[in-house]
């Protein structure tokens, strides 16, 4: 099996799509090495660069599942190995930058991870992903039988520690941040919902955890500003109201999460002929 083919063998525009998004970011930065068009600390902006998409990808990969019920597209599972691979893939890349920029000294390496806290904490996230890229093959997959399900929940704890390396490493805007801290708690909040047996495919249920989402978002903000740079939490919750400026992580959440609320109710609409969704749906259609 290629990365755009599926598991029959037959070509999937779907798979292929995904690995070239997967892999368009890469070549957009070693482009720009090429090119000295890094800025004059290259290695410290590759470092961004590669960080930033390690926790995109990670969290689009986390996004599968959820999305697959919402919009009723069961083959989107195809590709969140390739993206969680990725995700893998690109942290790899920036934790070896971060050693070219030590300039290869392993022990001072080690003892700035030990030292800074942050550190500390995305390289529990990077040995999580190691962990869970190195069972990710098809034979550790059958080998490990029910455990795989279990120790891929990991990726929930993973997905904590890069959202805290990633707020603790920013010094002054955690806009991109908190909204990725967003998007992690919106995913979070549909396997709750799932876990306790609500339907996730019912609009109304997103419509609630997007509202969830957005407040539990902006509690998240108004925590960091407040514990890490003793700012008044009255100033951070207020600026949520001042569009003028800018519109705040928060707002773009509860776009987000409506925008999946909005999709549940119309897809059904647009797509009348197939069968029913989601479980209350699918029991309501066979009583
Ligand atoms: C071996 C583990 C890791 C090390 C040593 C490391 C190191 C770093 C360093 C040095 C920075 C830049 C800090 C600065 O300029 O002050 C950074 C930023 C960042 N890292 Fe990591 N990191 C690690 C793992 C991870 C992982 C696993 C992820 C995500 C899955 C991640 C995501 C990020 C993000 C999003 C940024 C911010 C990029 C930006 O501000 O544009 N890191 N990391």
């Amino acid at each position: 099996m290629t990365p755009w083919t599926d598991r029959a063998g037959n070509f999937s525009p779907l798979k292929a799509a995904t690995l070239a998004a997967v892999l368009l970011p890469g070549c957009w930065v070693l482009y720009l090495a090429a090119t000295d068009g890094l800025g004059p600390r290259p290695i410290t902006e590759a470092i961004h660069e590669t960080g930033d998409w390690a926790i995109r990808i990670l969290v689009a990969s986390l996004a599968v599942t959820p999305l697959r019920r919402i919009l009723d597209w069961p083959k989107l599972i195809l590709v969140r190995r390739m993206l969680g691979v990725s995700a893998l893939a690109y942290a790899l890349v920036h934790f070896t930058l971060y050693i070219w920029d030590q300039n290869w000294d392993l022990a001072k390496v080690f003892s700035e991870i030990w030292l800074r806290t942050y550190l500390l904490i995305g390289f529990a996230a990077f040995l999580g992903l190691v962990a869970l890229g190195a069972t990710s093959f098809d034979r550790a997959i059958r080998a490990l039988g029910r455990n795989w399900g279990r120790l891929h929940m990991l990726v929930y704890a993973i997905g904590v520690l890069a959202v805290i390396h990633y707020f603790m490493q920013t010094k002054l805007d955690v806009f991109q941040a908190t909204f990725l801290a967003g998007l992690f708690i919106l995913l979070m909040l549909y396997r709750l919902a799932h876990w306790r047996r609500f339907d996730i495919a019912a609009p109304a249920t997103l419509a609630a955890i997007a509202v969830i989402g957005t407040l539990g978002t902006a509690a998240a903000e108004l925590a960091w500003y407040a514990t890490a740079t003793g700012v008044p939490a009255s100033r951070v919750f207020l600026a949520n109201f001042q569009f003028a400026f800018q519109i705040r992580p928060s707002w773009w959440v509860l776009v987000v999460g409506l925008g999946m609320a909005a999709a549940a109710y119309l897809l059904p609409k647009l797509r009348p002929e197939r069968a029913p969704r989601g479980r209350r749906a699918a029991a309501k259609a066979a009583a």
